[in-house]
């Protein structure tokens, strides 16, 4: 466990995390150290300096407790153990340790609307008569089926990762509800022995020395009356909508809050939430509510698809992602507190996505997107890789994919008469294994990941792409993100400033404003890849400032593709 020492290195003071840069690293992915092809606890710890270099504040580190794995960790089935896979209990204690002592903190990954059903609360529930039966949720067949029967299940809403959302237990004949895929039951919240369980657990967390969580989907943990009182409901509707911001999110929220000593201790706390509009993130986040810090979004990252669907691919002008950020600016801006992502391990690589990730505009367009998204207010996420520049991988055939959501898709999709070509485009642009290819430390075999073989292909640009290349030339997509964490610190304009999004409609530039009393900072992006004119209309830029930019003149009247400034205006 963290000494008392170390622990005062990384006090809270109060509202510490609105000035923070959070990094989050995904652990199989990230450093093996014992040459099994996967990342591990002790291989984090041998990457701090290199964290602590990049200047972040945080590390969130996606699950590392016991599982089976069908999900990479998001099925848990024992919440105070790791996974050998990882290490050992001991093996955290002194990441955690390492961490403080070089002033980063450590937010753990809580994984509570479901469990694995490998989890000892979902065995025991499986028996109709234990006490743990009503902790997960049990319904009959439909009326008039025959349980276990085809399209007998108690509606038919699917899940996120397979066919139907629920599943059948021939012990009892009823069904259970996983709406992520059957080896991820979802807890019963009503039940409050679930809850204090779920408290319980996180109270041994922050004792051990954590300085936050980052919720899981925390958005769908109060399910719907429907669901509650056991009636069959609509068939038809996405599963996830249908669950997502149920009627007793806040008072759950508020009770952990409470329970757990959350804002008591000045913890870190971000909700993942699928479905959550701005009237839920104002909320949540309210501080008078005594919930959340901040929440995870997923508007802008649902732009480039239709609807409910990430498969059904669709354009994404500029002005809509423009548009969208600045509507949850203006939304939390007065009481709530953004956070601020592109990536994560759900996602496809922000360079690939929103950048241009050729040879001519990979390097512009990774520090142009990382310019705008760190100049918004609220905290920034930083995924592993992103901060110097890693793209999306070759996956060109459905055995290149591992991940159970692709692979599901795939079987859903070719069993409804989709060509494998269309799906292979989807999965090309939208897959999460994009974001899980191991990070590319160096031009060295396996680009430094592992000395096995990895677990996952490595993404064979990394010669080119690498931390180790970036880091040794000052010009580099991970200086600027260093200069990009620097000027966090350093700047309350950047931090508390307010928000003015300038030429909405404008189709390559992005443009805005931050200013906080008389000090006040411009952003110009050209986020395209031609060339841009400066049009009329920006405030006067006379005795304004290059603070950082992509290219060393930052005067002219034209910028060049993914060209980018953020300037310091006169004193106003
Ligand atoms: C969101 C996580 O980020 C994702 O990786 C996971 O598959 C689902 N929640 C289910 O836990």
């Amino acid at each position: 466990m963290s000494s008392t020492t170390d622990f005062d290195r990384v006090a809270r003071p109060d509202r510490w995390w609105r000035s923070a840069v959070v990094y989050q690293i995904y652990p199989r992915s990230f450093q093996d150290s014992d040459g099994d092809g996967v990342g591990d606890l002790p291989g984090i710890t041998s990457r701090l300096d290199y964290l602590a270099e990049l200047g972040v504040d945080v590390i969130w580190l996606s699950p590392v407790y016991r599982s089976p794995q069908v999900d990479n960790g998001y099925d848990i089935s024992d919440y105070t153990e790791i996974d050998p896979l990882f290490g050992t209990l001991a093996d955290l204690d002194e990441l955690i340790a390492a961490a403080h002592t070089r002033g980063i903190k450590l937010v753990m990954d809580l994984v509570v609307n479901h469990t694995s059903d490998q989890h000892a609360w979902f065995t025991e529930s499986r028996d109709p008569s234990s006490a743990k039966r009503d902790w997960y949720f049990w319904r009959p067949a439909r009326p008039g089926s025959e349980p276990g029967a085809p399209g007998a299940e108690p509606d038919d809403s699917q899940a996120a990762f397979a066919p139907s959302a629920w599943t059948y237990d021939p012990r009892s004949g009823q069904y259970y509800l996983g709406v992520f895929s059957p080896g991820q039951p979802d807890l019963n919240w009503e039940n409050p022995g679930v809850r204090q369980a779920v408290y319980a657990m996180m109270r041994w967390w922050v004792e051990r020395g954590v300085d936050g969580f980052r919720m899981d989907v925390i958005n769908l943990i109060s399910k719907p009356a429907e669901l509650t009182s056991g009636r069959t409901i609509e068939p038809g509707q996405g599963s996830l909508r249908r669950v997502a911001n149920g009627p007793r999110l806040d008072e759950f929220l508020a009770e952990m809050n409470r329970e757990v000593g959350l804002d008591a201790q000045n913890l870190i706390t971000v909700g993942e939430m699928p479905g959550a509009t701005i009237e839920v993130a104002q909320r949540v986040t309210d501080p008078a509510r005594r919930e959340l810090n901040m929440v995870f979004t997923f508007e802008h990252v649902n732009l480039d698809q239709v609807g409910w669907n990430k498969w059904d691919l669709a354009d994404l002008p500029l002005p809509r992602l423009k548009a969208n950020l600045a509507q949850w600016q203006e939304g939390l801006a007065e009481t709530g507190w953004n956070s601020l992502y592109y990536d994560n391990h759900d996602q496809p690589r922000a360079v690939s996505r929103f950048g241009d990730d050729s040879p001519e505009h990979r390097v512009n367009s990774a520090k142009t997107l990382a310019t705008v998204l760190h100049l918004h207010k609220g905290t920034p996420y930083i995924y592993q890789g992103e901060e110097f520049g890693m793209t999306n991988a070759p996956l060109t055939q459905i055995g290149h994919y591992l991940d159970v959501e692709a692979l599901n898709y795939h079987a859903l999709a070719a069993a409804a008469g989709v060509s494998e070509e269309q799906i292979l485009r989807s999965l090309a642009r939208k897959g999460r294994d994009h974001a899980r290819t191991p990070v590319q430390w160096d031009d060295t075999p396996y680009a430094g990941f592992t000395t096995g073989v990895p677990w996952m292909a490595v993404n064979p640009n990394y010669r080119e792409i690498n931390a180790e290349a970036s880091r040794r030339d000052p010009g580099s997509v991970f200086g600027h993100f260093q200069q990009l964490i620097r000027l966090r610190h350093a700047e309350e304009v950047v931090r508390e400033g307010r928000f003015e999004l300038l030429l909405p409609e404008h189709e390559q530039l992005w443009v805005f404003t931050r200013t906080l009393g008389d000090r006040a900072l411009l952003v110009i992006a050209n986020c395209s890849s031609t060339p841009a004119e400066l049009p009329p209309g920006l405030p006067a830029l006379d005795g304004a400032v290059l603070v950082l930019g992509t290219h060393p003149d930052g005067a002219t009247g034209r910028l060049a593709p993914w060209e980018s400034r953020l300037l310091r205006l006169g004193e106003r």
